[in-house]
C-alpha cells in the first residue's frame, strides 16, 4: 500500500508537471512490473479519482496548510491520501499511516513525515467544517480551472453545471457488436453467459452495467465486439457511406472510426491516415483484431495532402480532427489541469487548416463529416462557420439526431460530449 500510494502521487506530480496520465500510468506498468493487478487497479482508482477532484482537494489542504510544502511530490502524496479519506473505502488509520510511511520515502525527514500526519489527523477531526468549506468557490466546487468553467458557462448557461458534474462522473462502458460477425441479441447472450449484465441503447450499442477489462468479454479478441462510446458511434452512419465509395479517414488512429465504417459498409476503398506513426500501430491492432484488411494505410499530415494524395477525389471524408477533448473528462480528468485557456485558439487553427485542406479532395456531391469530442465552441461550431464563410461550394447539413443541438451533443450518461458538422459538396 506505501508503494501504492508513493506511485500515485508521484502520478499525478507527474501530470501536474504536463504528462498524459496514460502516458505516466503505462510507464508505471512498465517500469514496476512486480505490481499486482489489485495494486495497478488502486494505482489507476487514486490517480483518476484525485485528478476528478483536485479542485476540491487542493482547497481542503490550503485550508489545512500554513503555507504550500516545497515538495510538489509531497503536496500531491497529500491529495491523493485526502482523496482516499474522502472517497475510498479502506481503513482511514491504513491510509495515514501509509502516506506517512510514503513521505519518509520521498524526503527522509521525520519532520515533514509529522506534517503529513498532523494534516491528515486534522482532516480527520475537521472534516465536515472543512468540505462545507470547500463548496464556496466555483474551482473547488465543480474541481475544474476556473477558465473551464467561465466559458461553459458563457457558452451554456443552462447546462454548464449538469455538464461539469457529467466530467466527474465514472464513464459507462460502451460496446459496438459488430454486425459482420454477430447480432446483438445473440452478443447480449454471451455477455448473460459471462455474468456481465448490459443494456441494449439502439443500433449496434450496448452499455455494460459495471465495466469489466476487455479481457473478460466474450469473442473480444476475435473482433465479436469494440469499446465505443455511443457519441462516438455517431460518426459512421452520418457520413452516409454507400458501397464502392472511395472513403477518407483523414485523422484516424486508432481506428475507432474507421473501423465502423466498415462494419457499417462493408464494400468500400477505404485510406486511413494519421500523422504519427505510433499511433497507426495501434490502428493496425485494432484492424487486425476486426480481421479488416481491406484498406490503405498512410502516416501524413491531413493539413498538407500534396505529401501523400494520389490525386484521385473521395466521395466521403472523415475529419475526426485533434481537440482539447473537453467532452471526455470523465475517460481523461488529466486533460481539465493540462489544457492551458490558449490552447482552444490553437486547436481551433490547427482544426479550419486540416478541413480547409481537405476540402479540395472531396468529389462534387461528396460528404465530409467534421467531428471532434469538445465542447467547446471555438472548435465546433465557431471552425464550422468561419469554414462556411470562405468556401461557397461548401453546404452544411443537418445532423440528425434528437439529443444534438446544431451539431452538439452534451455530455451525459448515455455518451460523452461530440460534435459533428456534416458538409456538401455543391
Ligand atoms: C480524435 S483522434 C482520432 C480518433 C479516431 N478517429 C478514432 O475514432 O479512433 C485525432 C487523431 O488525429 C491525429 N492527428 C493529429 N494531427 C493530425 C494531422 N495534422 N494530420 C493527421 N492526423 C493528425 C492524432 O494522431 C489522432 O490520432
Amino acid at each position: 500500500m506505501i508503494k501504492v500510494q508513493l506511485l500515485a502521487a508521484q502520478a499525478v506530480d507527474k501530470v501536474f508537471s504536463g504528462s498524459n496520465l496514460n502516458e505516466v500510468l503505462h510507464h508505471i506498468w512498465q517500469t514496476s512490473t512486480q505490481l499486482t493487478p489489485q495494486q495497478r487497479g488502486a494505482i489507476q482508482d487514486i490517480t483518476y479519482g484525485t485528478l476528478r477532484y483536485y479542485g476540491q482537494l487542493n482547497a481542503i489542504l490550503q485550508q489545512l496548510l500554513k503555507k504550500p510544502i516545497a515538495n510538489s511530490t509531497l503536496h500531491y502524496l497529500l491529495a491523493t491520501a485526502l482523496y482516499q479519506l474522502c472517497y475510498s473505502k479502506a481503513p482511514a488509520h491504513a491510509i495515514v499511516n501509509h502516506a506517512v510511511s510514503a513521505a519518509r520515502k520521498i524526503t527522509h525527514n521525520s519532520t515533514i513525515a509529522g506534517l503529513i500526519n498532523a494534516v491528515l489527523r486534522n482532516f480527520m477531526r475537521q472534516r465536515t467544517a472543512l468540505l462545507e468549506h470547500a463548496k464556496s468557490g466555483a474551482v473547488a466546487r465543480y474541481s475544474y480551472p476556473q477558465w473551464w468553467i467561465d466559458k461553459l458557462q458563457q457558452q451554456y448557461p443552462q447546462h454548464y453545471k449538469a455538464m461539469l458534474l457529467a466530467g466527474n462522473t465514472h464513464p459507462a462502458m460502451m460496446l459496438r457488436i459488430n454486425p459482420l460477425r454477430i447480432t446483438v441479441k445473440r452478443y447480449q447472450a454471451l455477455l448473460d453467459k459471462q455474468g456481465i449484465r448490459s443494456k441494449w441503447l439502439g443500433n449496434h450499442t450496448v452499455r455494460l452495467v459495471k465495466p469489466v477489462n476487455v479481457e473478460k468479454l466474450p469473442g473480444f479478441f476475435s473482433g465479436l465486439a469494440t469499446v465505443q462510446d455511443a457519441g462516438a458511434q455517431l460518426a459512421a452512419p452520418l457520413l452516409d457511406v454507400k458501397t464502392g465509395m472511395r472513403v477518407l479517414d483523414a485523422c484516424a488512429a486508432p481506428g475507432g472510426k474507421s473501423t465502423h465504417l466498415i462494419e457499417v459498409v462493408e464494400d468500400i476503398k477505404l485510406t486511413v491516415l494519421d500523422k504519427y506513426e505510433k499511433r497507426l500501430t495501434r490502428l493496425t491492432e485494432n484492424f487486425s483484431r476486426l480481421k479488416m484488411t481491406n484498406y490503405q494505410l498512410i502516416c501524413g499530415d491531413a493539413a498538407d495532402p500534396a505529401q501523400w494524395w494520389d490525386g484521385q477525389l473521395y466521395d466521403r471524408i472523415l475529419a475526426d480532427v485533434p481537440c482539447s477533448a473537453s467532452g471526455v473528462v470523465n475517460r481523461h480528468p488529466d486533460i481539465k489541469w493540462l489544457r492551458r485557456t490558449d490552447d482552444i485558439a490553437s486547436f481551433a487553427q490547427t482544426q479550419l487548416a486540416i478541413l480547409t485542406a481537405l476540402w479540395p479532395l472531396l468529389a462534387p456531391n461528396g460528404k465530409l463529416l467534421y467531428a471532434t469530442c469538445s465542447v467547446f465552441d471555438e472548435e465546433n461550431n465557431q471552425v464550422a462557420e468561419e469554414f462556411l464563410a470562405t468556401h461557397s461550394d461548401a453546404h452544411r447539413l443537418t445532423c440528425s439526431n434528437k439529443a444534438m443541438n446544431n451539431g452538439q451533443l452534451l455530455p451525459g450518461p448515455d455518451h460523452d460530449g461530440f460534435f459533428y458538422a456534416l458538409f456538401q459538396k455543391k
